[in-house]
């Protein structure tokens, strides 16, 4: 197996300092975990921003590097004014709404894409200054968006794959970009370029001839002379392991008391992130409560949301927003002994997450726009009981896999309402069965198939393209 060069934003860790010393420990998150095995196996590093660890003393630093050099892990640390800039401003300010079609929170300003551009070039020097011959180079997501063109020109060849997490927005809203060019081209410095689903890889294609004017066959694009691979690679969770900590007693137990006689649990578990459609969630509970007297003090909404990108602005207010209209559902419908809204902001660790899918009746995934959604896919590795129904967003990535779903349009409140009094009387019939073809997706389709099929169609196509320029 080549040697994998991992380029994200993030590196895979947290960074914690208890007692003086410093712990690092990898995340639990989907990308940390389907990389895990190729990261091992192919002995090669990962390469990334490691969180801002600037106030540690110097024999801490010294420790944190050193641990980190043990893990294979290459620190790119950004300085103040690169995180509010390149992250805080042009990756999360302008292109994530951009790309999750919520155009009135990108701002008019255009300070930021110079920074963007800069740390790019870091990003590009620093994997090129580890590249070896032969190694495979698989760059992450939209803060990354123009290293690989940056690469092909420092090693024209390279091996270079990409892959978006997020939505390729339709090709009228991509080319609002005034850097719609640059960023372009810069992806298409890459052999091959993932996204999740068809239609994210048709949007990429039609800005290509919109932008570019160039016209891809199918699913390949003939550039400088380069032939560039598009696939779509829906990215998976690890089920298994998922599964397994879900069904053990313990998890069970703790899922046991959760539970209240009498009544049915719905469950949101989202970052807080105004892409989420968190407010328009509650409002059809909301909606539900007063066209269903009969369920006032026998549902409750959990609501778990992790804090998240807290200095970009459009986050700021939101949270507020929220907790309003938390407090003006409950001011209305709790009585003496229930809320209908069980809100708590902060983050949960595996376990306790997993209690709360098997608690559930009813999970409620309704993002406004998701590239993929992995909480959705998580809920359903966790129902080892075979139960729970799973309202999901036609708007996210994963409602193109997960067809047994019950799907909904998340603007549409009146019919969110509907969808969950629905999923709330369903017989159980139909809820198992509905929820052994979702297991059978999910469990089929995991992290470790998607990046296995993702790095043998990279080599395949970079081999390809060697043997060409060869010939
Ligand atoms: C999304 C993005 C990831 C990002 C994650 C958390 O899933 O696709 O690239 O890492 O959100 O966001 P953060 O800004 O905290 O890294």
């Amino acid at each position: 197996m080549a040697r994998l060069l991992l380029v994200s934003n993030r590196l895979p860790v947290t960074v914690k300092v208890e007692h003086g010393e410093v712990h690092v420990t990898r995340s639990a998150g989907g990308l940390a975990t389907g990389m895990k095995g190729p990261h091992e196996r192919s002995g090669g590093l990962w390469l990334g921003y490691p969180g801002d660890v600037s106030r540690l003393p110097p024999e801490q630093r010294a420790a944190l590097e050193a641990r980190l050099e043990d893990l294979r892990y290459v620190p790119l640390h950004l300085s103040p004014g690169e995180v509010s800039r390149f992250y805080e401003g042009f990756s999360n300010g302008v292109l994530w709404p951009l790309f999750h079609y919520l155009l009135d929170q990108v701002p008019i300003g255009e300070r930021d894409w110079e920074s963007y551009r800069r740390v790019n070039e870091r990003f590009a020097d620093l994997v090129a200054a580890h590249h070896r011959e032969g190694d495979l180079i698989w760059v992450h997501d939209y803060q990354l968006m123009l290293v690989p063109g940056l690469l092909r020109k420092k090693i024209p060849n390279a091996r270079i794959g990409f892959f978006l997490h997020i939505p390729f927005p339709s090709a009228e809203v991509f080319r609002i970009l005034p850097w719609r060019t640059q960023l372009l081209e810069g992806l298409l410095g890459a052999d091959l370029l993932g996204f999740h689903t068809l239609s994210y890889l048709r949007h990429f294609a039609s800005s290509l001839l919109h932008v570019l004017g160039i016209e891809a066959n199918v699913d390949r694009v003939f550039t400088e002379g380069r032939e560039v691979r598009l696939g779509a690679f829906p990215m998976g969770i690890d089920a298994a392991a998922l599964s397994t900590l879900a069904g053990s007693p313990e998890v069970d137990a703790e899922a046991q008391t959760f539970r209240q006689p009498g009544q049915r649990i719905l469950l949101g578990i989202d970052r807080l992130d105004y892409t989420k459609g968190i407010p328009r969630r509650l409002l059809a509970v909301e909606r539900l409560l007063e066209r269903e007297p009969s369920l006032r003090g026998k549902v409750r909404l959990v609501q778990v949301t992790v804090p998240s990108r807290t200095n970009v602005e459009a986050y700021q207010g939101f949270r507020s927003r929220v907790d309003e209209l938390v407090g003006r559902i409950n001011g209305a419908y709790a009585t003496v002994h229930s809320v209908p809204i069980h809100s708590m902001y902060r983050s949960f660790n595996e376990r306790q997450l997993a209690a709360l899918y098997r608690a559930a009746d009813v999970m409620l995934v309704t993002p406004l726009r998701d590239g993929m959604n992995l909480v959705a896919k998580e809920f359903v590795a966790s129902r080892t009981d075979d139960d729970g129904v799973l309202v999901l967003s036609e708007f996210a990535g994963a409602a193109s896999e997960l067809a047994d779903a019950l799907l909904v349009n998340p603007y549409d409140i009146g019919g969110v309402a509907a969808t969950l009094k629905r999923a709330l009387t369903m017989p159980q019939g139909e809820r198992r069965q509905r929820m052994q073809n979702l297991r059978q997706r999910v469990l089929e389709n995991d992290v470790h198939g998607w990046a296995q099929s993702f790095l043998s169609t990279l080599e395949e196509q970079s081999e390809a393209s060697s043997g060409r320029s060869l010939g």
